[in-house]
């Protein structure tokens, strides 16, 4: 049995034959409608999310499968003090696989410990949101056509954004990648990421303050949000919160095929008018998520959909 815990819980051959897969069912979804039937999904939210929850809803239910879950704290037996344990005991026995929220880092893998079913992460405090960095991959594929020689600007809150640790983790495998880091200098990538990724595997990054600088040079810039939730003081979070907006004059001096992501909720650190900008992908890196999910599933089920 396999967990989905830390985004190097896959190698990078086991996140080809997943793109492999989702590929496939962009193009032959028919194939794949009845390969979860009978098998059950929990998606246990003890935090808020919209994509996550529903892209794993959805990508069960087009499967075939059934779900079932909650999707915050309050609508479980954790607001009467049941532990993260208790609760993965009992729900493993409803369902085949979970994909569980937690706000607290380390949650899910205390989860998987007690569990007799797949549990996947589906994101835990500032730590690791190992789907969101398949999402991320499987949109790199489909938008460049390469996951290797890229320059990629991580942009926004990059000290608590778990999305860019677990997608500067799985990309650090790729060859070629020159990855630029742009942020107030409160909001800096954390120490040990640079430590066990840049400096242990002697992989080049620059830092730089503001987004003009860099632009030019991007192949794909991911945006990220400034997370209200993760600060300790709310003063901090409304200085910093309208550090980097883009709007269409910052893409003036961009390149052509610049691939502008973001795993979304967007507060307003895009502006709108950049959506529809055909560089603009956050809105498909939603649906991409869908289909890479689905792969994901099959994969933890190890049900194998026959070939016509
Ligand atoms: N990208 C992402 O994790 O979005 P949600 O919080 O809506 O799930």
């Amino acid at each position: 049995m396999r967990h989905l815990i830390d985004p190097m819980d896959l190698s990078v051959e086991e996140i080809d034959r997943l793109i492999e897969v989702a590929d496939d069912i962009i193009l032959n979804g028919k194939k794949y409608r009845d390969s979860c039937r009978y098998k059950k999904l929990a998606t246990l939210f003890f935090e808020p999310s919209t994509r996550t929850r529903l892209s794993f809803e959805a990508a069960m239910l087009e499967l075939g499968g059934s779900i079932l879950g909650f999707s915050s704290a309050d609508s479980s037996s954790a607001s009467k003090g049941e532990s993260v344990g208790d609760t993965i005991k009992v729900v493993s026995g409803y369902a085949d696989i979970i994909a569980m929220r937690h706000p607290k880092e380390g949650a899910p893998l205390a989860a998987s410990l007690k569990s007799s079913v797949p549990v996947i992460n589906a994101g835990d405090g500032g730590h690791n949101h190992p789907t969101q960095t398949l999402t991320d991959i499987m949109t790199i594929h489909r938008e460049k056509g390469r996951l290797h020689d890229l320059t990629i600007g991580f942009c926004g809150d990059l000290k608590f954004g778990r999305t860019v640790h677990s997608l500067i983790k799985a990309m650090s495998r790729y060859d070629n990648i020159h990855f630029i880091m742009i942020s107030p200098e409160e909001l800096q990538l954390p120490e040990y990421i640079i430590r066990d990724v840049f400096e242990k595997k002697g992989i080049p990054y620059r830092d730089v303050r503001t987004m003009e600088e860099v632009m030019p040079e991007l192949d794909i810039l991911y945006m990220t949000r400034v997370q209200r939730e993760r600060f300790f003081n709310e003063a901090d979070y409304i200085r910093l919160k309208d550090s980097f907006i883009l709007d269409e004059k910052k893409l003036v001096t961009a390149k052509k095929d610049l691939s502008i992501m973001h795993p979304l909720p967007r507060v307003n650190e895009i502006s709108t008018k950049v959506d529809d900008d055909p560089r603009a992908c956050y809105f498909r890196q939603t649906l991409y998520g869908k289909y890479i999910r689905m792969a994901l599933i099959l994969s933890l089920l190890e049900v194998d959909v026959d070939e016509d």
